[in-house]
């Protein structure tokens, strides 16, 4: 029997409750049929697809059995579905996509009086993830969604499913075209990470402090979202968080596209190119030969430029190249003052030619190796030594103090993988005296470098998060969160050790530090302060009986498993074991942000910068890193799992963080 008065009351009564109404479910596709949205062409078939199609690849992500996929007749097959008329009475639209990500083609779009208003496209990726549309200003007007797939090529599909109203955004809202965002705020713009305004970037060039400012160069195609055009981009900032992006510093000409390379502060103006009163900064920087139409028939080789305004204007010298090519595809140089012998130093990715070993394409292999070479002048270079292992691309070359004393020092050589060899270093060759050791055991850190010049001594570092997907985003690819660079004597020997720069607390926006029920028992515990978006989280835990734990950050699970003594994310192992107190770094926000968090002795300690499209790992105080890019898949949440027994302490500090974007 029915109340309707009652009910009424009871609405009334419960207004908050109903006014955040439960979700709308427009379509779920587990029907035979589409049950009552149109098709136009063929892609779509005659109904749901339940799994993948024929020759497709697996598909996951969708709900239920049913979803909508344009595979029928495979890539070449194009067409459009459409949905019934709706109201639009909850604010945000919200869905599972995958599938290609050709704006405007393969696309998920919102029709409002026949006009497109939303769109978006899925990530080259079989996997469905949601998709959020705010359409609070449309509120109560009819809509239609209409699915479409007009391209032919690679990737020519797209899937669907789930759409449902909703009044709480499941995503951050995502918006593609043909809607303008803010710059800086579009649905998958990193927060506190670098990217650029638009096109591609890779790896970062030039790094160095002059006059108050950190120069972030980069690797930019000024044209495109791809790779290509190589040109040097340019940004700067005075605390490595608020970047200013300005224009261009160095764009291709005769000799080549510009590939990577470095930047110093020539004090001594020993380059001769000083004009006003301060010393010139000068970029030492690859031209790649060959890869643009007007280089045609020119190899690669290292060439300068130099800039007597803070690195606004850039004149390339006149005697450029300075060192002619000597094997195959030589490049990324990063030069270095060396105080005790007086001269600069210039590692360089050298491709040795094995004319008697072939590769299997039947041509000469190259064997990849590091060549040091010295100059008085940054013009004239002179070979002095070679690096015979296996390195490949952007080496990184930097003296450290081991354990704080600076009386003892190794030297860092680290490949554009991040795998790193320590040793001794005099002015002319480096001898190793470890065997190659891993940098990063996430999947996206690539061509990372120092920072030159820094005045505080700090060694701090910067890579490329190489391979993130950004679809329907003006830019592609993003930085890694700078990190600083120590040596600690381990029980495994001297290892490198990164931390986030201390600056990151100038975007703190609260901190909260929690201790867990003691113990705290087997089950699934929610972090509620850590449910952010943008997130810096410590985590600490003494493992006990347990056998995994599992911290879960928007739908992402990062499993430690006591017996392996790893962490595993996005299918990585993360070297992470209970860890004694002295080992390690720990968080000095003391006076501002709270209590130091000062650590257990043989605790498993965990910090996570967490931004819109990146998950950073430091295990064990920066013992172990991880960088990952990822697409969140659900809203802000944070859980921890403990699997097998209890944790018999643990404790968290969770910073929630601004976007350095905005003021
Ligand atoms: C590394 C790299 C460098 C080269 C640059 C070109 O990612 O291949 O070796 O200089 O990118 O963009």
């Amino acid at each position: 029997m029915k109340f309707p008065l009652l009910s009424a009351f009871a609405s009334f009564l419960f207004l908050p409750t109903a006014l955040g109404a439960e979700p709308q479910i427009i379509a779920d596709f587990e029907g035979a049929d589409y049950a009552g949205w149109t098709t136009t062409g063929t892609a779509f078939g005659d109904g749901p697809a339940h799994g993948n199609l024929p020759e497709q690849s697996p598909v996951g992500g969708y709900r239920g059995k049913g979803y909508v996929n344009s595979y029928h007749g495979m890539d070449k097959a194009t067409g459009t579905l459409t949905s019934p008329e709706f109201k639009l009475s909850q604010r945000y639209l919200s869905f599972l996509v995958g599938g290609g990500e050709e704006v405007g083609k393969t696309c998920v779009n919102v029709l409002v009086d026949d006009k497109v208003v939303r769109s978006a496209t899925g990530r080259e990726d079989e996997f469905l993830t949601t998709a959020t549309f705010d359409l609070g200003e449309f509120a109560g007007k009819s809509a239609r969604i209409q699915i479409v797939d007009a391209a032919t090529g690679g990737w020519g599909h797209i899937n669907a499913d789930h759409f449902i109203l909703t009044d709480t955004a499941p995503t951050p809202p995502y918006v593609q075209n043909p809607m303008p965002v803010p710059e800086y705020e579009e649905a998958l713009r990193p927060q506190f990470h670098f990217s650029a305004k638009q096109g591609w970037l890779n790896d970062p060039n030039g790094l160095v402090f002059s006059q108050g400012e950190f120069h972030l160069f980069f690797q930019h195609n000024p044209e495109g979202r791809e790779w290509g055009n190589m040109t040097w981009g340019h940004a700067v900032s005075d605390d490595l968080l608020h970047w200013q992006q300005l224009d261009h510093a160095l764009y291709p000409d005769r000799l080549g596209t510009m590939f990577s390379g470095s930047a110093v502060v020539d004090h001594e103006n020993t380059s001769g190119f000083k004009t006003g009163s301060q010393p010139p900064l000068v970029a030492i920087y690859t031209a790649a030969g060959g890869t643009s139409e007007e280089s045609k028939g020119h190899l690669f080789t290292q060439c300068i430029a130099y800039s007597n305004d803070k690195g606004r204007t850039w004149t390339k010298y006149s005697g450029n190249p300075v060192l002619h090519n000597i094997g195959d595809g030589d490049r990324d140089p990063k030069v270095f003052w060396h105080a005790p012998t007086r001269h600069w130093v210039m590692p360089l990715y050298v491709g040795e030619k094995e004319p008697n070993k072939l590769d299997k394409n039947g041509k000469p292999s190259n064997r990849n190796v590091c060549h040091f070479y010295t100059s008085p002048d940054l013009k004239n270079w002179t070979f002095a030594s070679k690096f015979s292992e296996e390195l490949f691309e952007c080496p990184g070359f930097v003296e450290l103090p081991l354990d704080g004393d600076p009386k003892n020092t190794r030297w860092a050589l680290w490949g554009a993988s991040g795998e790193y060899w320590l040793g001794r270093f005099e002015g002319r060759e480096f001898k190793a005296e470890t065997s190659k050791l891993r940098g990063d055991f996430g999947a996206n850190s690539y061509a990372a470098q120092v920072y030159d010049d820094l005045p505080d001594k700090r060694v701090v570092f910067i890579t490329w998060m190489q391979g993130g997907k950004y679809p329907g985003m003006p830019f592609n690819q993003q930085m890694g969160f700078p990190v600083e660079l120590s040596l600690q004597t381990t029980p495994d020997g001297i290892r490198l050790v990164k931390w986030p720069v201390k600056e990151i607390h100038e975007i703190f926006t609260s901190s909260l530090r929690e201790d867990l029920a003691r113990p705290l028992p087997a089950g699934r515990h929610e972090l509620k302060s850590a449910a952010v978006e943008l997130l810096d989280l410590e985590l600490e835990f003494l493992p006990g009986t347990a056998q995994t734990v599992t911290l879960e950050l928007r739908g992402q699970k990062l499993v430690w498993d006591a017996k392996a003594g790893e962490l595993t994310a996005f299918g990585r192992k993360v070297p992470l074991k209970p860890t004694p107190k002295a080992l390690g770094r720990h968080s000095d926000f003391g006076k501002t942000w709270g209590p130091d968090f000062e650590p257990w002795n043989d605790s498993v300690r965990l910090r996570v910068l967490l931004d819109r499209s990146s998950i950073e790992v430091f295990g064990s105080g920066g013992l172990s890193m991880a960088s990952f890019c990822f697409i969140p898949r659900e809203a802000p949440s944070a859980t921890l799992g403990v699997e097998g027994g209890e944790l018999p302490k643990a404790r968290f500090t969770a910073r929630s963080l601004k976007s350095a974007w905005r003021p």
